[in-house]
């Protein structure tokens, strides 16, 4: 039997107060009142902007469409995108698209922000209808009708935060599903008529779709000479890919499980300099090993985006090239410790390796790595640049020495279209 499951954008699929408070902040600005205090902020949310201007702000009738405005201004240019996609969001839509649910947008706002948006956030593709308000109207209950599907058995849902939501779905006769993330409280709904509440994304997939699976998540890392920058860019990217809604799980190398953490102690430990090349290539595989299958397969297989801070990349730029055990040797040792998982997208930060040597230098304390000589850190920068023409669709290639805001701003839109590419 066809499925739909209808739902509402502000508050259910994405949390848009930053936006909307700046704006809401600007029009008062602008109109020469004062600033709206918390208080009043958070009531702003649902009801239709005219009404919250005349009475939460207290204009008059002229006044607020005026301020009105001056509201979508500044909205359409900035505030509309000042906005994040609900952590779990993304993976229950894939979960009901993967089970074949139909899905659809109705909402309050106007057509174009409401587009935009989730075109921005890469939301468009899981929806086949998209309903918005005309002229100001948003009659929910014939914003719904005006989709449902022409087979009388179909099993359909309105999904939304806010009791208009909840309400608008009882008059038109389909199931409602209130979501107590957003911002309308558990009373709210329930005195709606809601049929099911659910506090997070992850129950609402199971209400709307019991049993469907969640689809596997991704494998990203981060590669680059020491210095580059690295800690930064990653920080940043995780913090894009968050507001984007993906579960992200940060992770690094060596290390990130406990066996692998006592590894990396023993692998940078500048005691042990009678290390051998070989040795230190098979540890580093060692760690990698219970890395890929303790943390990076559980992970991406619960539906997240594994970021990794270095993986098999620094293995044969380093013990490869830069302890010259050749590039096929150090492929064949961690040919069992990967077993075949590789990232989909790695990002490589370049720098000269002269360049790294001398923020190396700005560094308090070295470690056994980091101390190798020059020649050393050169032949790393080569193996980077053999395995980057090797392999060249798995590199985003971002120069280092740029600007850090620059930096991340590339860096975000190659990943995000690659993560929205795959999903
Ligand atoms: P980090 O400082 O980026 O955490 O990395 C630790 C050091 O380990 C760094 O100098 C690079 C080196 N390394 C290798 O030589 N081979 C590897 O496989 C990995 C993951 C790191």
């Amino acid at each position: 039997m066809e499925k739909w499951v209808l739902f509402d954008l502000d508050g259910t699929l994405t949390k848009s107060e930053e936006g909307i408070w700046n704006c809401a902040k600007y029009a008062a600005e602008q109109m020469g009142f004062p600033l709206p205090t918390e208080e009043t902020l958070k009531k702003w949310i649902g009801p239709p902007l005219i009404w919250s201007f005349r009475n939460l702000m207290g204009m008059t009738e002229e006044q607020a469409w005026q301020a009105q405005e001056k509201y979508r201004e500044r909205y359409n240019t900035r505030g509309k995108y000042e906005n994040r996609v609900y952590p779990g969001v993304r993976n229950m839509l894939r979960t009901l698209r993967e089970a074949g649910v139909h899905m659809g947008i109705v909402t309050g706002k106007p057509e174009n922000s409401t587009v935009d948006i989730l075109d921005f956030f890469g939301l468009k593709k899981f929806m086949e209808q998209i309903v918005c308000a005309t002229d100001g109207h948003a009659d929910k209950e014939q914003m719904i009708r005006s989709v449902l599907p022409a087979d009388p058995a179909a099993e359909v849902w309105m999904v939304g935060d806010r009791k208009y939501d909840m309400e608008g779905g009882v008059r038109a006769g389909v199931h409602t599903l209130g979501v107590s993330w957003g911002y309308g409280s558990r009373e709210e709904l329930e005195n709606a008529g809601a049929e099911r509440i659910a506090a997070s994304p992850r129950e609402a997939a199971e209400i709307l779709c019991p049993g469907a699976a969640v689809p596997k998540g991704a494998f990203l890392s981060m590669e680059g000479l020491d210095g580059s920058g690295k800690s930064t860019q990653i920080e940043r990217l995780t913090d894009s890919m968050d507001r984007f809604g993906f579960e992200v799980m940060l992770t690094r190398e060596p290390g990130g499980t406990a066996v692998g953490e006592k590894i990396r102690d023993i692998l940078l430990d500048r005691e042990n300099a009678e290390m051998t090349a070989e040795t230190e290539a098979l540890l580093y595989a060692a760690a990698r090993a219970q890395h890929v299958r303790e943390k990076i397969r559980p992970a991406v297989a619960a539906g997240k985006v594994v970021l990794c801070d270095r993986f098999l990349d620094s293995s044969v730029a380093y013990q490869g090239g830069g302890r010259q055990l050749g590039v096929d040797r150090v492929l064949a040792m961690n040919a069992p410790a990967v077993g075949g998982t590789l990232p989909l997208l790695t990002v490589y930060l370049d720098l000269d390796h002269r360049a790294s040597l001398a923020r190396r230098e700005a560094a308090s304390r070295l470690d056994r790595l980091e101390m190798e000589k020059e020649d050393f850190h050169a032949r790393v920068e080569e193996g980077y640049h053999a395995l980057i023409a090797r392999n060249p669709e798995r590199y985003v290639v971002v120069d280092a020495r740029g600007d850090r805001e620059d930096i991340a701003g590339t860096i975000r839109k190659a990943v995000l279209a690659r993560l929205f590419e795959a999903e």
